[in-house]
């Protein structure tokens, strides 16, 4: 499929505008229809481009219709209040447009995008606020690749800085007083441990702090602990990004120490350019309100009194890194919402500095936070951070508790299976499904619920139709070439809903919003299950009905199933 049923559309209605004299610049403003009982789509230019050429709206809405050219996708139009136009699309078109591959997205303009996330800091373990850049960052990665774009995915981890120096410090202290294996299976302990040698014993805060100055200038010996901690460290990461299916490898971690050479360059090229400024004798970025887009005075620090680089630094040499060496067009961060002042001070310099490119797309595909049931930051009972790691055993828990339930039948091996698939689903889809610029409450029990919009009822939507087909002896995949023949009301909408599945992915890779194209899977169940009880399927009247709905059923699996592989989501065939 070529060019999406809405560009197919705007190009229709676009003719009749242009038949009437109206300017490329008058907006059709093409929508799915507010209420389907009158129409799929709906065209409301009419309205202000009427205003433009003071005409009666209602008038110049009929006027749009009598001057669409013929076409095969209108079926109908009708005027509503004011002057909207409700389409409804012809079945016929449906039928052929549905048969031809109508899930893959052709015509992108293929670009190299980056996607930074996850991005935890290896001096501790990952924690609760890591699950949604993983989960987010992962979604769009699987989408952008969908359309067919070259995506690298960067886990930009914290790998570098002052705390290296006391861990590395704490490392050799106990490798020197217990020669046997050293206890780094808990980082959190090890962190803690570490820290209060630190702030109670001078001599060993002294020590930490040499070797940060000798790490970074690479000493060989503690590079050599620092090796090990972050290979430990990684290790951890890499299981929990194995439990939750992400795309991420260890090929995929670039971390901020991987910039340490870029960054005293960095910093000259600012200077050199003027963009950077002497400041009480650290070096600093200043923005304009005009440059931010807000009043805020608080300056891009990227070096600092003593020399040392910042967050900030290690940030514009990445910009360079993968501007200038990977070529990529467009940067996508996804990265919680409380950074978004180091974004924007980030995108504006980088393309001030010529680092990015004038066209660049640096786009913070930014998060809120993640509440307890109370309305505060999840916490745990006495206050500490949840570790991912629980969380995600608790969700693969409270799965099999369920399952069990539900299936008093099944074997323990298959409880575990499904209950692993199950919790981990849950726990992204619950992500997904908002809108990531919100905070949302985390809920185990909504997420795990078989009603609404929770990855529970959409693979069981899916495990329905799958047994429609276990019942009737036919397989999906022979079925899906069978002649369509949209007759039913109930037919016609799920067939038009699945013919949008090209423009809510385009959506939502453009917007970088997860939660579109969940709320469309969501819709699409729903639209079946409708569907299902409206119109025997293996009961139809004929054969080649039976066959016909047999192939929406299974288109309506294939799009279930691909759109929630976008999400990294795998489907299951019972439940
Ligand atoms: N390590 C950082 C943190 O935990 C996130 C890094 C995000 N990526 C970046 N390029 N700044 O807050």
């Amino acid at each position: 499929m070529q060019t999406t049923i809405q560009q197919q559309l705007e190009y229709v209605f676009r003719q009749s505008f242009n038949a009437l004299g109206m300017s490329q610049s008058v907006p059709i403003v093409l929508q799915i229809a507010g209420r389907p009982e009158h129409g799929d789509f709906q065209v409301n230019g009419a309205m202000a481009a009427a205003k433009q050429l003071k005409q009666n709206p209602r008038e110049l809405a009929a006027k749009i219709i009598e001057n669409l050219p013929d076409n095969p996708l209108v079926a109908s139009c009708e005027i509503a209040g004011p002057g909207f136009i409700n389409i409804k699309l012809n079945n016929q078109y449906l039928n052929l447009a549905l048969a031809d591959d109508i899930l893959h997205i052709g015509g992108i303009r293929p670009e190299t995008v980056v996607v930074d996330y996850s991005a935890p800091n290896l001096a501790k373990e990952m924690h609760v606020g890591h699950l949604r850049s993983t989960v987010i960052g992962d979604a769009l990665v699987r989408i952008y690749e969908y359309l067919g774009h070259s995506v690298i995915r960067r886990n930009h981890v914290g790998d570098w800085g002052t705390q290296f120096g006391m861990l590395t410090a704490y490392l050799e202290e106990i490798k020197q007083e217990n020669s046997s294996e050293i206890e780094l299976s808990d980082l959190e302990d090890f962190y803690r441990k570490a820290k209060i040698r630190f702030d109670e014993d001078p001599v060993f805060a002294d020590t930490a702090r040499d070797f940060v100055v000798r790490l970074q200038s690479g000493d060989e010996k503690i590079l050599g602990y620092w090796r090990q901690f972050v290979t430990i460290s990684l290790g951890h990461c890499q299981k929990i990004y194995d439990m939750l299916h992400t795309k991420l490898t260890p090929n995929d971690v670039v971390g901020e120490s991987f910039y340490n050479d870029l960054l005293a360059p960095m910093v000259k090229l600012l200077l050199d350019k003027g963009i950077a400024v002497d400041s009480d004798g650290a070096v600093c970025v200043f923005f304009t309100p005009e440059e931010l887009g807000s009043k805020d005075e608080t300056p891009f620090i990227i070096q600092k009194k003593d020399g040392g680089y910042l967050y900030a630094t290690t940030d514009i040499a990445a910009v360079y890194d993968r501007v200038q060496r990977l070529h990529s067009s467009r940067l996508v961060y996804v990265i919680d919402a409380r950074q978004s002042l180091h974004m924007k001070q980030l995108f504006v310099t980088t393309k001030k500095a010529a680092v990015a490119a004038v066209d660049t797309k640096m786009e913070h595909a930014a998060f809120g936070t993640m509440m307890g049931e109370d309305g505060k930051p999840f916490k745990t009972r006495s206050g500490g951070t949840v570790k991912l790691l629980e969380l995600i055993n608790e969700s693969i828990e409270r799965a099999q508790v369920m399952i069990a339930g539900r299936n008093p039948e099944w074997s323990a091996a298959e409880v575990s299976e499904l209950a692993e698939i199950l919790g981990i689903a849950a726990l992204k889809y619950a992500d997904l499904s908002k809108n990531r610029l919100s905070d949302y409450i985390f809920s185990f029990d909504k997420m795990l619920a078989f009603e609404g919009n929770t990855a529970p009822y959409l693979l069981y939507a899916y495990t329905r139709i799958f047994s429609i087909f276990k019942k009737s002896g036919y397989s999906l995949d022979e079925s899906l070439s069978w002649a369509l023949d949209i007759k039913e009301d109930a037919e016609h909408r799920l067939a038009v809903h699945i013919a949008r599945f090209a423009d809510i992915v385009s959506e939502t890779a453009r917007e970088n919003y997860p939660h579109y194209l969940c709320g469309y899977i969501y819709e699409l169940a729903g639209l079946f299950m409708r569907f299902y009880e409206s119109c025997p399927v293996l009961k139809a009247e004929s054969k080649p009905l039976m066959r016909s709905r047999l192939a929406l059923a299974a288109l309506t699996a294939k799009t279930l199933q691909t759109g929630l592989s976008l999400l990294g989501i795998p489907v299951v065939e019972k439940m």
